[in-house]
């Protein structure tokens, strides 16, 4: 007859025990996104999640393989099993989370608006931005896309892989805004002075989460404990003073 399944047999084949078998965390991140996860110069991965994700490993006693890959391939390769872990600046959406599970989110902030100096020298709130005519960048799959497609019908929505290529559509007057997150956009106002301005209010509420695969209920679990044990002891603040400022 059918065998009911143990506990112990479920820790067993849990992501959280091949990790440890294993003896090292596989994390998922697309290494474009500056302060969260960026090369430095000899091309190393440096950054707020990168150093997440090095405590985390340090506190499993396990090594840290970080692999670097473009944002639409990050879920499918949590979902087939060549990651552990994604962190990477996630938002935690309810679309997502159908797909994957969200820890507790470790940062929150929310999209604002790059502007065209010349083509939306008109344009004073994002509202002004769904209309026809209006051109919207946006990096394809991250939150600026899917809330451009969703509430800015009005608008043509031009989607480039990279972050760069969309502020490059910006600063060259070939688009009237770039939507992204909130430091991301300050970044690139304060680089591009003369020929972008900035809507800096926070549009959209963007809670970070780390993303892990359906079912994973002992690593979630770890993980938010993870989370609590660090916001308590000091290390969630040395992290955000490094990389976000007092
Ligand atoms: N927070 C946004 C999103 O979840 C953008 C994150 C981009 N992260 C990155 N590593 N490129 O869609």
């Amino acid at each position: 007859g059918a065998q009911a399944v143990t506990p112990h047999e479920i820790f067993q084949a849990s992501t959280l025990n091949q990790i440890l078998q294993r003896g090292t965390l596989i994390v998922g991140m697309e290494v474009e996104y500056y302060p969260f996860e960026y090369a430095d110069t000899k091309g190393e991965p440096m950054g707020f999640d990168v150093d997440l994700a090095k405590l985390i490993a340090q506190e499993l006693g396990v090594k840290l393989e970080i692999k670097d890959m473009e944002w639409t391939g990050l879920i499918p390769a949590l979902q087939s099993g060549k990651v552990d872990l994604v962190i990477s600046g996630m938002t935690r959406t309810l679309e997502r989370a159908k797909a994957v599970t969200f820890t507790e989110p470790y940062f929150t902030t929310g999209l604002c608006v790059l502007l065209s100096a010349k083509r939306a020298a008109d344009v004073s709130s994002v509202e002004d931005l769904n209309a026809s005519g209006r051109i919207l960048a946006v990096k394809t799959g991250t939150t600026g896309d899917l809330v451009a497609t969703k509430r800015f019908p009005n608008a043509t929505i031009n989607r480039f892989k990279d972050e760069t290529a969309c502020v490059r559509e910006v600063v060259e007057g070939r688009a009237d805004a770039f939507f992204y997150d909130q430091i991301s956009i300050a970044k690139h106002h304060s680089q591009n002075k003369s020929t972008t301005r900035a809507i800096l209010e926070p549009f959209t509420y963007e809670p970070f989460a780390m993303a892990l695969r359906k079912g994973d209920f002992d690593f979630l679990n770890w993980l938010n404990t993870f989370l609590d044990t660090i916001k308590g002891d000091g290390r969630y603040d040395a992290l955000y003073k490094k990389h976000l400022g007092a």
